[in-house]
């Protein structure tokens, strides 16, 4: 997706900061916004707007945040170790050092910064190479700027530097124009002015930011604005539930265009790696997160929660319906009230019924189990009819054992099944009864006690506790 207009460039992202504001035990960059870490989205808009090389700086739980890189770009990704977090210029510093090869252009972004738009990262680029700039940045406006960096303009209203929150004077403290933290730099600047920086403020770190006052000192910065709604640092939890709050709705929003029919654009959670086909219908306060795959037809209502479930063609999720990592089959029908563990694989027009729960099972075409049953380590033909209460015994306290259940076999209500064991083709199984035997093709399973009806037993009884009554 390289722009055209811009020779390669490189970008660097840093994420090696702890993130302490946070009060959790993750690196902050780790958190996540629609089912993706912070630093996934800064990674992917910054290889959306055609950086050519994409190195992370990581540091604080590095193995972790490097795990995660992996696993989602590959290749595509670079990382470098940044080993004490000494402010965000020194992070720049260990990029850049460790890759002298670097030339060109390279932008600097914040690993915290998920909102921040592809297409904006490529004007920045494409402006600060055409104006030839040192320093390229955006800048945005804030009724309340607490927090950011302040850009400190000459009369002239050219930029001089930037001042951090926690070094501002009276004076720059009320300035509203910040530093959203998203610069275009000259390699070759960038390498020689981060060796100049000194660790002379409220932090006693290196800022990445007193480069900029180097650039501007040769005259050579240049910057554009942005809306500062999409361009927010995450630093606190209100900050990410914020964060979160507008993806959440923008994921659904872009779903409704393009033609899922969403109940409420309010109340609907679907993580950015879903997969939802237009004509499937998603109802008030579902969620779908993880890698879900919802086609056509398909209607989930109100309340379901779904993870990694692949929804098939006009299937139908009852409300309040619970899932995971499982397949329900095309126009199958799950819930209200039901429980899909994980590895639950639903044939087509296959039923399960309110309270009932399965896992590692797989239901054949057009089997039910629809009243408050738990079939787990199941292993069901086709055409099955499992009744009211049914039990699957997979567990002795040591193993799973699995339990199989033959083509067209009809389960009476209340039965236990002690696994393993197999029930063949068509055969029949009583209500009440706890096979512990295989039953044969085409036979009826029956073990209860047998019933003995006492003629005139309960008048009789009423009389006895009546008489106790009075006295
Ligand atoms: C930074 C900017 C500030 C800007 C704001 C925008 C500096 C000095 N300040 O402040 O001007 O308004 O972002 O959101 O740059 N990091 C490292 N190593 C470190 C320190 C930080 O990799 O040693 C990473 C963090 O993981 C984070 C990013 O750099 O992703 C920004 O660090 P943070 O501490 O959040 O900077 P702010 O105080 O928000
Ligand atoms: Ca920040």
């Amino acid at each position: 997706m390289s722009s055209d207009r811009t020779s390669p460039w490189n970008a660097i992202i840093l994420g090696a900061g702890e993130g302490k504001r946070m009060k959790s035990d993750r690196p902050k960059v780790l958190h996540e916004i629609a089912g993706r870490p912070l630093v996934s989205w800064v990674v992917r808009s910054a290889l959306a707007a055609g950086a050519s090389r994409c190195l992370v700086v990581v540091g604080h739980g590095r193995d972790e945040v490097e795990q995660e890189l992996r696993a989602s770009f590959g290749e595509d990704v670079e990382t470098v170790l940044q080993p004490r977090q000494n402010g965000t210029g020194d992070a720049v510093r260990c990029a850049i050092e460790a890759h002298p090869d670097l030339e060109g252009r390279t932008a600097v972004l914040y690993g915290d910064c998920p909102l921040l738009p592809a297409s904006l990262l490529r004007e920045l680029v494409e402006r600060a190479n055409a104006a030839d700039a040192d320093c390229g940045l955006v800048t945005a406006t804030l009724a309340d700027p607490g927090g950011y960096g302040r850009i400190v303009r000459s009369d002239a209203g050219d930029i001089e530097r930037i001042v951090e929150d926690r070094d501002c004077s009276t004076s720059e403290r009320a300035i509203r124009e910040v530093n959203p933290g998203l610069y275009s730099f000259k390699t070759g600047f960038l390498r020689e002015s981060i060796q100049q920086l000194d660790t002379n403020n409220a932090q006693g770190e290196l800022y990445l930011t007193d480069v900029v006052e180097l650039a501007a000192r040769r005259g050579k910065v240049i910057n554009i604005e942005g809306d500062m709604s999409e361009l927010t640092g995450i630093n606190d939890r209100r900050e990410l539930a914020l964060a979160a709050a507008i993806k959440r709705r923008a994921v659904a929003e872009e779903l409704a265009r393009k033609g899922v029919g969403v109940v409420d654009l309010d109340t609907l959670y679907v993580d950015a790696d879903c997969e939802i086909e237009p004509g499937a219908v998603l109802g008030a306060n579902v969620h779908l997160r993880g890698r879900c795959i919802v086609r056509a037809g398909a209607h989930i209502d109100v309340g379901c929660v779904l993870v990694d479930v692949v929804v098939e063609k006009d299937a139908k999720v009852l409300p309040y319906t619970v899932a995971t990592d499982s397949t329900i089959g095309e126009a199958a029908q799950v819930g209200p009230f039901s429980h899909l563990r994980p590895k639950s694989n639903l044939g087509p027009h296959s039923k399960v019924g309110n309270f009932s729960e399965t896992k590692k099972t797989t239901l054949g075409e057009g089997s039910k189990v629809n009243h408050l049953s738990y079939v787990g380590d199941g292993v069901i033909g086709r055409g099955v009819n499992i009744g009211a209460g049914t039990i699957f015994c997979n567990y002795d306290g040591e193993q799973k054992h699995t339990t199989t259940l033959e083509d067209e076999v009809f389960i009476g209500s209340d039965s236990q099944l002690i696994a393993p064991v197999t029930v063949k083709k068509g055969a029949y199984v009583a209500s009440g009864t706890t096979v512990t035997r295989d039953v044969p093709e085409g036979a009826l399973a029956i073990a209860r006690a047998k019933q003995e009806n006492k003629e005139g037993y309960a008048a009789r009884m009423r009389a006895r506790f009546r008489k106790k009554k009075e006295g």
